[in-house]
């Protein structure tokens, strides 16, 4: 019997959208506010779900406080409060949309789930907008 759960994780970082084999006039038409010179600041959302089986001795799938510590350890603390395109080495050369910061945190928590698998990151960028990745 297999059940999921999710981790609900809140983090402030900066980023600037920028393609640069593309020259400034399309970056501005295409990335706008998220191509602002130095940056801007967005207060991201992260919905991490894992799935796995019941452990009947303790009637979880895993420790709730585990799931947090490991999205923590794995993600958070190497974000907060960072700019993405300098600060954070595992997105280094990555243009930091909302959809390849979310591959990437799939690739940072693949594996660092003892009893579970994960199916689904969920990044908000903003209150209104999220991207979805599966794997
Ligand atoms: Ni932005």
């Amino acid at each position: 019997m297999k059940v999921r759960l999710t981790s609900i994780h809140h983090f402030a970082a900066a980023h600037r959208l920028h393609n640069d084999a593309r020259d400034a006039e399309w970056n501005r038409r295409v990335f706008d506010k998220c191509n602002n010179d130095h940056g801007h600041g967005h207060t991201y959302g992260l919905e991490v779900t894992v799935e796995g089986a019941i452990d009947p001795e303790t009637g979880y799938l895993m420790d709730f406080k585990e799931l947090k510590r490991v999205v923590e350890d794995r993600i958070v603390r190497h974000v907060e409060r960072r700019h993405l395109n300098f600060d954070v080495d595992f997105l280094e050369g990555i243009n930091p949309t909302a959809e390849n910061i979310a591959v990437a945190f799939w690739r940072r928590l693949e594996g660092a789930l003892p009893r579970a698998v994960l199916r689904r990151i969920t990044l908000h960028e903003t209150q209104k907008n999220s991207v979805v990745f599966e794997g």
